[in-house]
């Protein structure tokens, strides 16, 4: 597998290829691995994920005309548009970037074409955001192409309109704010309703290891869309009885509870997990403060039952994993990262004592028949947002 340089060596290499000319500027975006704080951000609450060592990467440069030219390495695919016509359907990836360029225009920004080649080593459908780094790796290669200064509120919310109109996703604000914002060494604490993140260093004991489940998930899939729609539908009830509740981000667990009966049971469940959940990532950020990882275990796990149980968004063989892993030696927590339904989980070791090669062979061993595709584990390490470079400096 590809590292940084050699995505961004690959990327300039086909770029060249394909367009006789070397391009403007790479730009370097990386995905996400959550480590609590989930389905918390389309409720105005609160996440902490970190940016990782997985990347999107856009060669791009400015064209004349206002077409663009789009390749995938990943895919060995290309695709062609006139942003006068924007075409009605297109793959599945040809989506995000087109989006984020359409959502440029209805910003006010008059754009040129650009050509671009991405490629990318965040497996698709695995949860660690793929899909959001591309989005930033081609909003950030236009940015920057066009000479402007975007923020990063600005820049994300240009991305969620995108997820929205063009994806038909109406995904919240976390993935791609990790992917442009995050920092190396540090968990961003980003409070979804103000778009405010601060960095918390993450302590030195432990270590990340990504277990992709073997399961692809699909956020597209209603489930997603649906989990939303129950959230409104609680705060539609919860607001009768407190009228400054705006999301469920402003109601406790207490005022929760107080209304089980006329929230029904599977609404009650719902805002129940996200009311807990946003407890449970100040739980956490203090637990770290602290050093206290027996504390962090607790909140992991808890964090993962609550998704299984009160949100539905796990699978039991996803559970069957979390609760092997807690099993294993060096193994501080782990949980379901991302929206669910297949995808990663995030796992937390003290590097001195974990064996990795012994525990994914005892995990291929238990689960590697059982998934449609091959679980993989690896070390992730946290690194800083977006960045950009021309590409003469390479
Ligand atoms: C997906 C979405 C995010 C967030 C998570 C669940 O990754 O893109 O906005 O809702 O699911 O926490």
């Amino acid at each position: 597998m590809l590292d940084k340089d050699g995505l961004i060596d690959k990327a300039c290499e086909v770029f060249k290829k394909r367009f006789s000319h070397a391009p403007e500027l790479v730009v370097i975006a990386p995905g996400r691995a959550n480590l609590i704080g989930e389905h918390t951000d389309y409720n105005d609450g609160h996440v902490f994920p970190i940016a990782i060592d997985r990347f999107t990467v856009a060669a791009v440069a400015n064209r004349r005309d206002r077409f663009f030219q789009l390749y995938t390495a990943n895919l060995d695919e290309d695709y062609t548009f006139d942003l006068n016509r924007l075409p009605e359907k297109r793959p599945q990836w040809v989506s995000y970037v087109m989006g984020v360029i359409a959502e440029f225009e209805e910003a006010g920004f008059e754009l040129t074409g650009k050509e671009m080649v991405v490629y990318g080593n965040i497996p698709v459908g695995s949860g660690l955001s793929s899909s959001a780094a591309l989005e930033i790796a081609a909003a950030t290669g236009v940015e920057k192409l066009e000479g402007l200064e975007i923020d990063d509120k600005e820049m994300v919310n240009l991305c969620r309109r995108a997820d929205h109109r063009f994806v038909g996703v109406k995904s919240g604000p976390m993935d791609q704010f990790a992917s442009r914002a995050c920092r190396g060494g540090h968990a961003g604490l980003l409070d979804c309703r103000t778009l405010e993140m601060t960095h918390h260093r993450l302590p030195d004991k432990i270590d990340f290891v990504s277990i992709y489940s073997g399961i692809p998930r699909s956020l597209a899939a209603s489930e997603y869309n649906e989990r939303q729609a129950s959230c409104q539908k609680a705060v539609d009830v919860l607001k009768k009885a407190d009228p400054t509740i705006q999301a469920l981000r402003d109601a406790s667990p207490e005022l929760v509870a107080s209304q089980r009966s006329l929230l029904g049971e599977r609404i009650y469940c719902r805002a129940k997990h996200v009311v807990t959940e946003e407890r449970r990532v100040f739980g956490l950020m203090e637990a770290f403060e602290k050093e206290d990882l027996q504390k962090v275990g607790e909140l992991l796990l808890e964090g993962h039952r609550s998704l299984s149980r009160d949100y539905e968004v796990s699978l039991p063989v996803l559970d069957e994993m979390v609760d092997w892993l807690y099993r294993q030696a060096g193994v501080m927590g782990a949980r379901l990262t991302g929206a669910g339904f297949g995808g990663s989980l995030i796992c937390l070791v003290d590097s001195a004592v974990v064996d990795l090669e012994g525990m994914t062979a005892g995990f291929l061993e238990r689960f590697g028949q059982r998934t449609p595709e091959p679980p993989q584990l690896w070390r992730l390490r946290s690194v800083d947002g977006a960045k950009y470079q021309p590409v003469r400096r390479l």
